[in-house]
């Protein structure tokens, strides 16, 4: 007889951003003339800037002639991107890396969720409460649980500045996921906390999976860009970047990950693990995108893909403002994309949702869809459209609170 994974029975129904598009979608038929704006998954709107897509045509060109066709690519990436990647991304910052360190991969989210490969399911992890779901749901499919103690939760609410400590974890735990700048709540980890991480780590023998995905839209002080920068993180931490949200590759698909030779578990090197992986259960990134990726670090690229950036953070100023004038309680925004505010009159958050779609023709996502500890927020994205974000601000403020 069949047995099936039973982790799966154990998942939600629906992932939260296909309940809220399926909420939408009736919406929407119900009431086809209904102008609605989404903020709510965290998808970019500007079109890929040229460089990047100059770069692309180039190499789908090489492709249609004999001498430039290329087949199967090394399935960590190219050496011409993850060359690019280590000078720009690391050692511009004083980090320094190998290419071997570096996997080219088709999405972060698809990198955090496989990595649980590597680990026993005995392992208990810890997930901050609220999380992105990803990290949630792949433990549930590993068959890891609550119930069996294997998966714990750590608050993230306004009384810890939404940046659990180490020392609020009531056992050990083997696996610590840490996003910074954070999904969904929108605030970056100050640096002192991130240290007491690694701190954690080093004499818990446990390891940190650090998904940096937002980290190109870090401001001010205080805050690391790469884990790395802080002292004893490659012997305990695992990163993850993507070029969704900085360079709009959320159609094109490239990320990559960062394991670190000297990162060990019980003598065996987890970088050799994660390569014999890749190299069983993925056929790498295409090279016409991983060509496109390269772009990304030309000058042009790299002024570009900034004023993106700089674009989606005027939408974050625009919401955020906005709202505090409405009387909001608000929080992210600064050093993310996402801004994560209270709902008022401690309306639920999937009925926030309901409300300012039907009222306000509006989409965010409700925060309970990102753990228990959100229910009563609502995340809204800065990745839309000026104009429609403005739009959506004024529809909002003029609902009252
Ligand atoms: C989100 O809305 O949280 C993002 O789309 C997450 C992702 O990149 O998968």
């Amino acid at each position: 007889m069949v047995n099936i994974n039973q982790g799966f029975l154990q998942l939600q129904n629906n992932y939260l951003f296909s309940e809220v598009a399926k909420r939408v979608e009736n919406y929407q038929k119900e009431y086809p003339n209904k102008k609605i704006i989404r903020l709510g998954i965290g998808d970019v709107t500007l079109p890929i800037p040229e460089v990047i897509t100059n770069a692309i045509k180039k190499a789908a060109d090489e492709m249609s002639q004999k001498e430039s066709f290329r087949g199967y690519g090394p399935e960590q990436g190219y050496a011409f991107l993850k060359e690019k990647i280590v000078v720009y991304d690391y050692q511009a910052r004083g980090i320094d890396f190998n290419t071997d360190e570096v996997f080219v991969s088709d999405g972060a989210k698809c990198d955090v969720g496989n990595i649980l490969d590597l680990f026993d399911r005995e392992n208990c992890v810890a997930i901050t409460d609220p999380v992105y779901p990803v990290y949630l749901d792949t433990n549930i499919m590993a068959g890891r649980s609550e119930k069996q103690g294997n998966i714990v939760f750590m608050k993230a609410v306004k009384e810890n500045k939404f940046q659990p400590l180490p020392e609020e974890l009531e056992k050990h735990v083997d696996i610590i996921y840490l996003c910074s700048p954070n999904n969904p709540t929108g605030v970056a980890m100050k640096k002192k906390v991130l240290e007491k991480w690694i701190e954690y780590a080093q004499k818990e023998n446990s390891i940190i999976l650090y998904d940096a995905a937002y980290e190109a839209y870090i401001e001010g002080e205080g805050v690391v860009h790469s884990i790395y920068e802080i002292d004893g993180a490659k012997k305990v931490a695992i990163e993850f970047k993507s070029f969704s949200k900085t360079a709009g590759f959320t159609g094109l698909r490239c990320a990559y990950t960062i394991i670190p030779k000297e990162l060990e578990v019980n003598g065996v090197k987890l970088n050799e693990l994660w390569k014999r992986r890749m190299a069983t259960k993925f056929n790498g990134v295409s090279y016409v995108v991983q060509r496109g990726a390269e772009a990304v670090y030309t000058k042009e690229g790299q002024k570009v893909i900034r004023q993106n950036i700089e674009y989606y953070k005027e939408n974050a100023r625009v919401i955020k403002k906005g709202l505090e004038e409405a009387g909001y309680e608000v929080y992210g925004g600064e050093n993310a994309p996402y801004i994560w505010l209270k709902t008022p009159d401690h309306i639920k958050s999937w009925d926030f949702l309901d409300m300012l779609l039907e009222k306000a023709n509006v989409v965010g996502t409700p925060g309970v869809g990102f753990g228990k500890n959100g229910e009563g927020y609502f995340r809204l994205t800065a990745f839309g459209d000026r104009e429609e974000t403005k739009m959506a601000i004024k529809r909002i403020k003029e609902l009252g609170v």
